[in-house]
């Protein structure tokens, strides 16, 4: 098996035991912390996950290089492979039972996003790409939409955890798209977000001040599907994901016009 076969069925397996842990906890009362604002949260399952993965990558990738959310990464700046690790997206859904959270897990080789796993334990759906290999749900491909009317176009969004105390909120934005697109929603995951318009069911979606292990794997998802992800003014998708404009491509232009009148 080549090495990127290898790394795509750990990374489907890791994704589906930390997807039951997650399982597992979900609906019970929760150890609830929180991070850079109050409504910025961590539970302790967001670390158990993330112990189980790095403890898992400790033994079988001892070589490679992890980032992860919760901080338990470790750094090579020479190393081959590099897994970007979001152990719970949709933190703030899974504290309130409402469901709509996953594991995401990127794999960058040198650089380059190489192969993105993200599993929703609650529906059982995995989704997978690997560069230039294809975009899969399950084991059936996915492709985007073919939407090109914004007025027909169901769109998603999110709004950073300094939504209470930054002037740069989003929420121009996601007026203008209220008042043009078919609906707008706000499910709370970004990785989930982006397979859903890997998938076709979104048919765009735009959020600032992500990071990197909420866009890494969906990112490559999206595009392997057909898709397009940039910055807000058309360029390359920031891997630190503090612009991302996702979208079937065929929105895109339309998307960015008014991303750019609404700053
Ligand atoms: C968050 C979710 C949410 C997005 C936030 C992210 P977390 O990730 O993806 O949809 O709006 O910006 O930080 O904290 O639940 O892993
Ligand atoms: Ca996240
Ligand atoms: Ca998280």
């Amino acid at each position: 098996m080549s090495d990127v076969g290898a790394i795509l069925d750990l990374a489907q397996r890791l994704a589906r035991e930390a997807g039951a842990i997650q399982r597992a906890g979900y609906e019970h009362a929760h150890e609830i912390a929180t991070k850079s604002a109050a409504v910025d949260l961590v539970t302790e399952v967001d670390h158990a996950c993330e112990a189980h993965l790095l403890a898992a990558l400790g033994k079988l990738r001892p070589d490679d290089a992890i980032l992860a959310e919760e901080g338990g990464g470790r750094g090579d700046a020479g190393a081959e492979w590099r897994w970007v690790i979001d152990p719970l997206d949709g933190t703030v859904n899974y504290a309130h039972g409402y469901p709509c959270f996953c594991v995401s897990i990127g794999v960058e080789q040198r650089g380059l996003r190489a192969v993105g796993v993200v599993y929703d334990p609650l529906r059982d759906e995995l989704f997978y790409a690997t560069r230039g290999g294809g975009a899969f749900r399950n084991g059936r491909p996915i492709r985007v939409s073919r939407e090109a009317e914004l007025g027909r176009g169901l769109l998603a969004t999110g709004f950073a955890y300094d939504v209470h105390t930054s002037a740069d909120d989003n929420l121009a934005a996601f007026a203008a798209f209220v008042k043009s697109a078919r609906a707008v929603r706000r499910d709370g995951s970004a990785a989930l977000d982006l397979c859903y318009v890997a998938c076709g069911r979104f048919d765009g979606y735009w959020e600032r001040k992500l990071k990197a292990w909420d866009v890494c794997a969906g990112a490559l998802i999206l595009e392997e599907a057909g898709g397009r992800a940039s910055d807000f003014a058309g360029g390359p998708l920031p891997a630190d994901g503090r612009e991302l404009l996702a979208s079937n491509g065929a929105l895109h232009d339309t998307m960015l016009a008014v991303l750019a009148r609404t700053g």
